[in-house]
């Protein structure tokens, strides 16, 4: 070893006896009973008893609709998603019938509340492509100076970075929300290209392109557009990524990064950080980071078993998946669950259909056929090996990833593109939430300290 190796090598060393002490420590007086939770009715995670959610406000946005109470109990149903009222399935079967890109008026639906007219989704369209730009050396001096490997991480950062560009950044009047909701939905999907380039220029050790966005492109063609190195795309792909696009836009107030960012809203904080806190919360392998987790999932369920064919194979796989014997340990099968869907994701099911359809025919149909499987047989797993009377289905994750892959989208921009989509959403809940929350969001946390004296330093053991 040189010895600036070995200096860092000891340090290194030294650092982790450190956290091993600060952990032992740590250890010694901390510990909280699950037992708990039920014995002081917490409702963990916010949800009651029955698993329903706790009603924590009230939304003109969008609605999830995925059970009913039947004598008291939760019966299963198709999943409903409507933004604004509007069914998400009529919205991208309107666009699918006009082959018109549906991004952009999802955007002015959730925000505005009605679906535009032709002059006015024109309109936003050129309101929108004057706002894209970055500021200047953006790309440069906040992205390109410290790189990190997490697109996610990159975006957050940026998001909050661009709080030091507003020329008025903690003004939370309605003008003033409009202005940052608008620049922010319009920039997201640039910034989300540039750290992916700049990722792979720092960590990948690939060359970077940088390509301007096209004032007459879509949202959608955009993305294709600057992240390729020959800005090729067809347009049966960008009317596919537009879809998820469309399909990822907004999910209620009480999905975790909206809910996270109607927060960090309510104590009167900026744009800037209710955003941020938002992506954050979209990062975990709970919520949007799962689309990731999914492909992880997929590649070693390929590993792990000899003949994808066989249900059993598949079926014994999910048991160890689920047991925490195999995969990332975590216990999760990725893309299955969803805290309202019980029969179905609608989502997941538009998703699939098209999935299907490109896979036809490819070498990727027999990843999609796995995760068919997979889709499949949990719900048998899943009652097994946990009982109770959870439903579980397909959610939008399971094929979204597939998708992008197909879309030859790498799979770290999984998420990121999720973020880009759910941004206008986030802003919709914003906006609610400043002009009529009225409240601080604080909910109570049942103490379980025992009353310690203070001791002197000279009394301590
Ligand atoms: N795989 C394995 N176990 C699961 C599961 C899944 N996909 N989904 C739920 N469970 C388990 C939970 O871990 C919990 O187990 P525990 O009681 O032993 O702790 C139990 O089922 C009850 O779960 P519950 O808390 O009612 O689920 P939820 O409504 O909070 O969870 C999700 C919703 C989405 C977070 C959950 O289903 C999940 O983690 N899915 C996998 C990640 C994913 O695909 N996320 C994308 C969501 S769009």
């Amino acid at each position: 070893m040189v010895p600036s190796e070995s200096a860092a090598a000891s340090r290194t060393s030294s650092i982790q006896r450190d956290i091993q002490f600060l952990c032992d420590e740590f250890r010694k007086y901390n510990h909280i009973n699950p037992a708990n939770y039920e014995r002081y009715g917490v409702k963990r995670g916010l949800r009651n008893q029955d698993g329903t959610g706790v009603v924590a406000g009230l939304t003109q946005v969008c609605n999830v609709h995925g059970y009913v109470m039947d004598e008291g109990e939760k019966a299963p149903v198709d999943g409903v998603l409507t933004y604004r009222g509007v069914n998400v399935a009529d919205l991208i079967e309107g666009c699918v019938r006009d082959d018109r890109f549906g991004f952009e008026e999802a955007i002015w639906l959730l925000l505005f509340g009605r679906l535009p007219n032709r002059q006015q989704l024109e309109a936003f369209m050129e309101i929108l492509a004057a706002q894209r730009d970055l500021p200047p050396y953006f790309l440069e001096d906040m992205l390109l100076k410290v790189p990190s490997r997490n697109l996610m991480n990159m975006l957050a950062r940026s998001v909050l970075e661009l709080y030091a560009y507003d020329p008025n950044p903690d003004a939370n009047g309605f003008e003033d929300l409009m202005r940052q909701s608008i620049s922010l939905i319009a920039r997201m999907p640039v910034i989300m290209v540039a750290a992916y380039q700049v990722k792979r220029r720092a960590f990948d050790k690939e060359s970077m392109y940088v390509h301007d966005p096209r004032s007459d492109y879509s949202i959608a063609e955009n993305i294709l557009h600057s992240l390729r190195p020959d800005k090729q795309f067809t347009h049966e792909e960008a009317r596919l990524l537009d879809m998820c696009l469309v399909l990822h836009a907004e999910h209620g107030g009480g999905n975790n990064s909206a809910f996270a960012s109607r927060v960090v809203s309510s104590s009167g904080s900026d744009t800037y950080s209710a955003i941020a806190a938002a992506v954050g919360s979209l990062k975990g392998p709970r919520h949007g980071g799962a689309n990731a987790k999914v492909m992880e999932m997929l590649g070693y369920i390929e590993e792990g078993v000899q003949n994808p064919d066989s249900d059993t194979e598949i079926r014994d796989f999910l048991v160890k998946l689920i047991r925490g014997e195999e995969g990332d340990r975590s216990g999760l099968i990725y893309g299955m669950g969803h805290a309202v869907y019980t029969k179905s994701d609608p989502r997941a099911v538009i998703l699939k259909k098209n999935a299907l359809k490109m896979a036809a025919g490819t070498p990727i149909e027999r990843e999609f056929q796995i995760l068919d499987a997979v889709e499949r047989l949990t719900p048998g797993v899943f009652d097994e090996e946990k009982g109770g009377n959870k439903f579980i289905c397909a959610n939008v994750d399971l094929y979204s990833g597939l998708v992008y892959k197909m879309l030859h989208i790498p799979a770290e921009m999984n998420t990121p593109i999720f973020a880009t989509a759910r941004t206008p959403g986030w802003c919709a809940h914003r906006i609610e939430e400043v002009l009529y929350g009225g409240r601080i969001i604080r909910p109570a946390y049942k103490s379980l300290t025992r009353d310690q004296k203070y001791l002197s330093m000279e009394e301590r053991p």
